[in-house]
């Protein structure tokens, strides 16, 4: 491992733990337990005096390798990889808060992430209010003296709202307080959340990470006395833990992803170029486009647009369902960051839960699909639109 190296080397290299058979691939460590020499070596790694693993719950080789992997790419110290996004955003703000507490966070978040801050929390005891991030001084505002955890996404799921993460980390550190950033939208090519002053960052690895469908996945990044002293235990009691055999999947995806990320984006900045253009389209959103509301944010923290696309049809929802069901390479999923280009109708999928009230909030209407763009053709993907279009009733 060295510090010197860039993203597209660290993603093949770092982390790799080479048995004796000197595989070029990482090996699958595909154990429940680990067998100790004598009772006493038992006993000394129980106590902490050697190095080694336990149980599986709470480390094993094939995880360690993705972990190590995730934290050079990421610049944290310490990673813990999940079995799922959601298990990862769960512990990462569980884990450091008590009843009597209360978190701030973005009202703009995907639906599961604001059930357990909106929802979950408040069942035992931690207060939560949700504001419009994209205003620091609504951020400010709703701070108060028992104020922990400030817990955003940017840019946002699904209409690519951005927040300036430096902003609320200033806030946050003036109060003792933590930001928790879902990095998944921005991937951790685009968008490094620690070193723009936030404390944890969190990913669905199900997303760009693994980026080809297969495995459900998340990790956990921050600074080695945080996990010790917040996640550690819980993470160990709790059991959130991902299958050896993901974190395998996870990293052959992590060798891949700037390539896969560089050739999505490629696709999402021409698509949103075109559609930006149609007629019936009455808005698009992308953060690598000069007309993006904040795209001076997006230029400050970002070091490039989106694999994600918010379109607005002029024609509601019959224009939003004519467009998905007339797309002939473009599938309609409510999964994104995948190889494969997928649309999705946040308004019956993703965001159904949400009152009408909270989902105009949020700018999504009827009319309103995400676009993730995957790694086709560029020209490919342009002509699908184009036909599919041409069969939306203007
Ligand atoms: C922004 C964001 N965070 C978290 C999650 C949850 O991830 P997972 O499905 O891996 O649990 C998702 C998507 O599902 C997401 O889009």
């Amino acid at each position: 491992m060295s510090k010197t190296w860039r993203p597209a080397t660290q993603l093949v290299h770092d982390g790799s733990l080479r048995s004796q058979y000197g595989e070029t691939s990482e090996a699958i460590y595909l154990t429940q337990g680990f067998v100790y020499e004598s009772a006493e070596a038992a006993e000394a790694r129980f106590k902490g005096e050697t190095e080694g693993y336990i149980y599986a719950r709470y480390g094993s080789p094939t995880n360690d390798m993705f972990e190590k992997r995730m934290c050079a790419l990421e610049g944290a110290e310490e990673a813990r990889a999940t079995a799922s996004g959601m298990a990862a955003v769960t512990a990462a703000i569980l884990c450091q808060v008590k009843a009597g507490d209360h978190i701030v966070a973005a009202r703009a978040l995907f639906g599961s992430c604001r059930w357990v801050v909106e929802t979950l929390a408040p069942k035992y005891g931690i207060e939560c209010t949700l504001v419009d991030g994209r205003y620091l001084e609504n951020w400010e505002k709703a701070i108060r003296p028992n104020t922990k955890v400030f817990f955003l996404e940017s840019p946002t799921n699904p209409t690519l709202e951005v927040i300036d993460i430096a902003g609320v980390a200033k806030l946050a550190n003036q109060i003792g307080a933590k930001v928790v950033v879902d990095n998944v939208f921005a991937t951790p090519i685009f968008q490094k959340p620690l070193e723009l002053g936030a404390h944890i960052v969190v990913y669905s690895a199900t997303k760009h990470i693994d980026g080809q469908g297969r495995s459900l996945g998340g990790v956990i990044l921050s600074d080695r006395e945080w996990v010790n002293e917040n996640l550690q235990d819980y993470y160990r009691h709790t059991g959130p833990a991902m299958s050896p055999f993901t974190a395998w999947t996870l990293l052959k995806g992590l060798e891949t992803l700037p390539l896969r990320v560089k050739q999505q984006t490629e696709n999402a900045s021409k698509i949103a170029d075109y559609l930006a253009d149609q007629p019936k389209v009455a808005k698009v959103i992308y953060p690598g486009r000069k007309d993006h509301p904040q795209a001076d944010i997006v230029a400050k923290q970002m070091k490039g647009g989106s694999t994600l696309v918010a379109i607005e049809l002029k024609g509601g929802k019959e224009a939003a369902f004519a467009l998905q069901n007339a797309l002939k390479i473009v599938k309609i999923s409510n999964n994104l960051g995948d190889a494969k280009s997928l649309i999705t109708h946040p308004a019956t999928t993703t965001h159904k839960n949400l009152s009408d009230e909270a989902r105009a909030e949020l700018g999504i209407s009827g009319g309103t699909v995400r676009l993730s763009a995957g790694i086709e053709d560029t020209d490919d993907l342009i002509e699908d639109f184009a036909q599919a279009l041409a069969k939306v009733k203007a």
